[in-house]
Order: structure tokens, then sequence, then C-alpha cells
């Protein structure tokens, strides 16, 4: 099959399509997926520069990608929620395990894998799972009680986005962050109560979900509040008595189920992906996310 290796640490270049063996049937417990799509992510690009060396073993060379969409094609012993011929999403922990998931063919324990949403064509389902997981994970840590107000800082990012769809449906009054003007209508769209263009207003919010890595982001939040950052290497420190968390993103099958339900129904959007590159594209694909300004996802494709 063909996968997208990174051979060395390094600058985009580093990425090549090569020709690896097939996997082996799956072993109990596992299932193996032929790939739609996978997302690209920022913690792709940080790995391939070495960025998260420190606190890996996954060897070189390894097949990056933590987001996956495709159709099951084989399932081991014990695996009984899903079957061959099923449509299904996935995140992979790509870092801890070495599952990368830009390849042909992917094989995961079942327990991370779930259907996909029937209602958006299956390879857009591919930019949901790391995402959605973030979102849904740091408001649950973030433990916001029913109508207190929330910022969320990169409303229109991958995280942010679903983040501030997941709070309203918490029943958070959710302020989002974004950029530009050009950003309200999309942030609004998104059920954004309120949307600040650059600024948000000093201490008026009960929390702070902080997708964007902008520490200061903190003096929004009102004396004794709460914070929960997704960018570890630049959480905000504590004061005013606001306790601060960093929420790492963890691979849970049943919950994307859960969000796949609330995608049918119609209450959790997927955006439409940015761009679509070929594995062959990889290098470039990664260049565009890290170039910033990307609204929505950018899918790598077989
Ligand atoms: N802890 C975890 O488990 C976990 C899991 C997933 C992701 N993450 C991290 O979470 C972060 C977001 O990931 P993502 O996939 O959502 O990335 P993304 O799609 O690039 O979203 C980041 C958003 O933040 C915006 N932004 C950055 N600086 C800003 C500023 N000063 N003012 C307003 N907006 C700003 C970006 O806008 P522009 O595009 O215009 O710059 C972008 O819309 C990344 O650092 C990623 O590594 C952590």
């Amino acid at each position: 099959m063909r996968a997208v290796v990174l051979s060395a640490f390094g600058g985009p270049g580093e990425l090549s399509v090569a020709e690896v063996p097939d996997p082996s049937p799956p072993a109990p417990g596992f299932l193996v997926i032929r790939a739609t799509a996978a997302g690209v992510n920022p913690v792709d690009v940080r790995t391939r520069e070495g960025g998260h060396a420190a606190r890996s073993s996954v060897p070189l060379p390894m097949i990056l990608g933590w987001d996956l969409s495709g159709m099951v094609t084989a399932v081991g012993a014990g695996v009984t929620a899903l079957r061959p011929g099923d449509c299904v999403m996935a995140m992979s922990a790509q870092l801890a395990t070495g599952r990368g998931t830009y390849a042909e063919l992917v094989t995961l324990p079942a327990e991370v894998v779930a259907k996909a949403p029937d209602t958006i064509p299956l390879s857009e389902t591919a930019g949901m799972p790391l995402a959605a997981l973030t979102a849904d994970q740091a408001l649950e840590l973030l433990a916001l009680p029913t109508g207190s107000a929330v910022v969320v800082t990169g409303a229109l990012g991958s995280v942010g986005g679903f983040t501030v769809q997941l709070a309203r449906l918490r029943g958070l009054k959710v302020t989002a962050l974004v950029r530009s003007e050009a950003d309200t209508k999309a942030a609004l769209a998104l059920g954004a109560a309120e949307v600040a263009v650059g600024k948000i207003p000093d201490r008026a919010a009960d929390g702070l979900l902080e997708t964007a890595g902008i520490a200061d982001a903190i003096s929004g939040v009102r004396d004794g509040g709460r914070v929960v950052s997704v960018v570890p290497t630049r959480t905000p420190a504590g004061e005013r008595g606001i306790t601060v968390e960093t929420s790492f993103v963890q691979q849970d099958g049943r919950r994307l189920a859960q969000m796949a339900k609330l995608v049918d129904q119609g209450k959790l959007r997927v955006r439409p992906a940015a761009r679509r590159f070929g594995f062959a594209e990889a290098a470039e694909a990664h260049r565009r996310l890290a170039a910033g300004g990307v609204r929505g996802k950018i899918l790598l494709v077989p």
C-alpha cells in the first residue's frame, strides 16, 4: 500500500510517498480501515519538525496523521460493533502509538473508531475526530455550569469551531474571539452569542477555552473564574484566583459516535474542507497549514 512517510525530522520536503507493506490481518480487538481522507493538524507539522521527538518513542521512518475517515475492510476477533463495509472515522494518537493515518490502509483498535455521520460526505468526516474530541474534552474539564459566559479563542480554527458549537449545546453563552471583522458572520453562524475582534472585554467571562495560544486572553476572565488551554506551550499562568488547566486530547470512539449523531441531527456542523491535497502533495499541505489563515480543514486524500 501507499503511505506518506516521514524519513527524517525537518521541513515539508522530508515527507514522501512510499510503498509500505500491507497491514497483517487484524489482531483481536483491532480493525483495518481503507482511508478516504486524513485530516492535517498542527500536531503533524510539529511532529514533522521534530518538536515532539523528546516525548515520543515512535521511531523514524514514521507515518504521520491523527484524523481518518474510511471504510472498514477487516475486523479482528471480538469486534462486534463494526463490520467490513461500515463507513467510519477515528482519531489515532499517532505520537503515542505510531499508528499514523496518512496511509491507504490503517489498523486501529476498534474502541477508537466510530461510525461516520450519514449526512455528510465520508471524506469531510476526516476533519472532525481530533478537533471535535479536543473541544469536547476541554469543555468537560472546564466544567462551567449552564448559563455561564465563556470566551473561546481561535473560534474559527478547527478546535475553536467545534468548541463554539459544543459550548452552545452545553448551554454556555459564547464570546468568540476572531482575528478580523470578516470572521464575524462565520462565528455567529457557529452559535456564538457575541464576537470579539482582536480584543476581548476585560474580566467579563466566567471561563476561557484557549485554542489560539493567546495567553493574555486570561484578562477576559473574572476573578476566581476558570481557564482551560489546549496549547500547552502557551498556557497562561494563574492570577486573581483563576484556575488554569491544560487539556490533552484522548482517543474515544464512544464519544465520537455520540458526536456523529449530533451531526446527523443537525446540531453539530462539520465545515467543508478548506483544501484537499493528494498524498504526493503532502509537503504542500503542511506548508499551507503552517502559513495560517486556513478556515476549515486541510485534508489529504490517498
Ligand atoms: N492539547 C491538545 O490535545 C490539542 C489537540 C488539538 C489541537 N491542539 C492545539 O490547539 C491549537 C489549535 O489547533 P487547531 O487545529 O484548531 O488549529 P487552527 O485550525 O490553525 O486554529 C487556530 C486558530 O487560532 C487563530 N488565531 C491564532 N492566533 C490568533 C490571534 N492572535 N487572534 C485571533 N485568532 C488567532 C487562527 O487564525 P489564523 O489562521 O488566522 O492564524 C486559527 O483560526 C494548536 O496549537 C494545536 O496544536 C491541542
